[in-house]
């Protein structure tokens, strides 16, 4: 059993299955479109959200340090990402990259956990696409009742309709087949841009440099609560738990970190490139730099706009114009993000599809979730059943509470991804690798360490609600995937057989 637990999927047949003409995905896609799909799914409520939210509570003008912590974690990820989307480009992003460096069961835990990282993280950005559409419904005097306006409503009771209606609209646009075209991406990724630029330039000229003294804001005990909500790191150093100060910078990356997420979607559309090896390395570095420099950009302009202590925590780029008296650039900036955090909600909901395609593909979800509908051939059930879900999630979880979850997630499997780039040089050096992490093995080290301790600095909670989740999915592993694997079922019938499942499970 232990050596069941490790099989691991031939690097070889991987690619071979990606080159049968009938399952054959286009490839079609350049540098440039691989950054402007990044710079697409990369900006969101990260940027437009959480940059309000953790300039409050941890960081307050010094949330540009967090921004370039984080940006710095997840380049040291890029660069062992790059490797291996370039070695092996094939859908399924860290979960396939897992499957053929260490093992089953870790590729199991990989892609749970990035089930986990892209739902949630759709009904994040959902959230902070409702705040700015309540922002925008303001300036037009229209109000939602407090009940329905997030989950802080009157009486304690509050249900994000909006959030939940943007969610279930997707599950039908993405259960119908529609596609975003390269052009409607594009535009929409202009419109973004362009409103992230808007922030910055009209943004600086009403900068009042006050607004930064001090830049890193004096530490502050809090409050003695459960407990859970403090970083772990305090709790384990056994600190007493404090926001702001030095700390608060590194908190607030735990959180803003959140925004950078994406770039590994971007991997996951190697099998889509039409030379992967140098471009899937270009766009991913490239999408990353672009959004590190806007990110600064931003929280240096925001948080000198308006004290960091009033930032609003639902709309915090277009409500720092209001106060300031120009209601015009809050309309233009909230209806930009609201166009722009649909296709990010969009595309992550996508991603979700492709990982459920590629675990079922190999047998270890069953083949119900993957048995496409006859009319529009998408994956309807997983698709409804999860869009359900999400919606409902988005409707009564905290944003911040949610980011938080997404983060411990996606961290972790850049912790596998690192680990895995140096697995791979041991076991399979003669692989041809256009794009090589530099500084092996220093860098994946450094890497999964960075990561590490971003995940020492995000509250213990967050740590027991991962744990629990990983805990069903090792339940669901040892209960199913374990005997239905496709490698199991291979390893019983006979090694001619693999080639020929993976391929029906591709036709379904
Ligand atoms: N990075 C994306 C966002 O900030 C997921 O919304």
């Amino acid at each position: 059993m232990g050596n069941s637990l490790l099989r691991r999927k031939n690097v070889k047949q991987s690619l071979l299955d990606t080159e049968e003409p009938q399952h054959q995905l286009t490839r079609s896609l350049s540098a440039l479109d691989l950054t402007v799909f990044g710079v697409g799914v990369i900006i969101g409520t990260g940027i437009f959200v959480l940059t309000g939210t953790v300039a409050k509570d941890n960081a307050g003008p010094a949330t540009a340090l967090s921004f370039v912590v984080a940006g710095v974690v997840c380049a040291l990820a890029a660069l062992c990402y790059a490797e291996f989307a370039s070695t092996v480009p094939v859908a399924g992003s860290a979960y396939t990259f897992s499957y053929i460096s260490l093992g089953e069961l870790p590729a199991w835990l990989i892609g749970w956990d990035l089930v986990l990282e892209l739902a949630l993280g759709a009904a994040v950005v959902a959230v902070g696409w409702s705040g700015y559409v309540r922002s925008l419904m303001d300036n037009a005097g229209w109000v939602l009742p407090d009940a329905l306006g997030g989950r802080e409503g009157a009486d304690g009771f509050g249900f994000d309709i909006l959030a939940a209606g943007l969610v279930l609209l997707i599950t039908v646009i993405l259960v119908a087949g529609m596609k975003l075209s390269a052009r409607v991406t594009a535009v929409v990724v202009a419109i973004k841009v362009a409103v992230v630029l808007i922030v910055i330039v009209a943004g600086s000229f009403l900068i009042k440099s006050s607004n930064w003294s001090p830049f890193i804001p004096p530490q502050q005990k809090v409050e003695a609560g459960s407990g859970l909500d403090t970083p772990l790191i305090q709790l384990l150093i056994g600190w007493a738990p404090s926001n702001f100060g030095v700390m608060g910078v590194f908190t607030g990356a735990s959180v803003v970190f959140f925004a950078f997420i994406g770039f590994d979607i971007v991997a996951t559309a190697a099998e889509e490139t039409r030379r992967p090896q140098r471009d899937v390395p270009r766009g991913i570095l490239g999408s990353l730099f672009i959004c590190t420099a806007l990110y600064v950009a931003v929280s240096i302009v925001v948080t000198g706009m308006q004290n960091y202590r009033e930032l609003s925590v639902d709309a915090p780029l277009a409500d720092a114009f209001k106060a300031n008296g120009h209601p015009f650039y809050a309309g233009v900036i909230s209806f930009g993000a609201a166009v722009g955090l649909t296709t990010v909600c969009l595309i992550i909901l996508l991603g979700q599809t492709r990982v459920f395609f590629a675990m079922s593909r190999d047998g270890l979800l069953p083949r119900f979730f993957s048995q496409v509908h006859p009319r529009f051939r998408t994956p309807h059930r997983p698709t409804i059943l999860l869009g359900a879900i999400i919606a409902v999630v988005a409707g009564f979880t905290s944003l911040s509470e949610l980011a938080e979850l997404v983060n411990i997630g996606t961290l972790v499997a850049f912790m596998v991804v690192s680990v895995s780039v140096l697995v791979l040089r041991r076991t399979r050096p003669d692989l041809p690798r256009a794009f090589r992490t530099p500084w092996v093995p220093v860098l994946p080290v450094l890497a999964a360490a960075a990561s590490l301790w971003l995940m020492l600095n995000l509250p213990a909670e967050t740590w027991l609600r991962f744990g629990a989740w990983m805990l069903v999915g090792l339940t669901v592993y040892v209960l199913y995937g374990r005997t239905h694997s496709r490698l199991n079922t291979t390893e019983n019938r006979g090694p001619d057989t693999l080639e020929k499942r993976t391929g029906d499970a591709r036709d379904s």
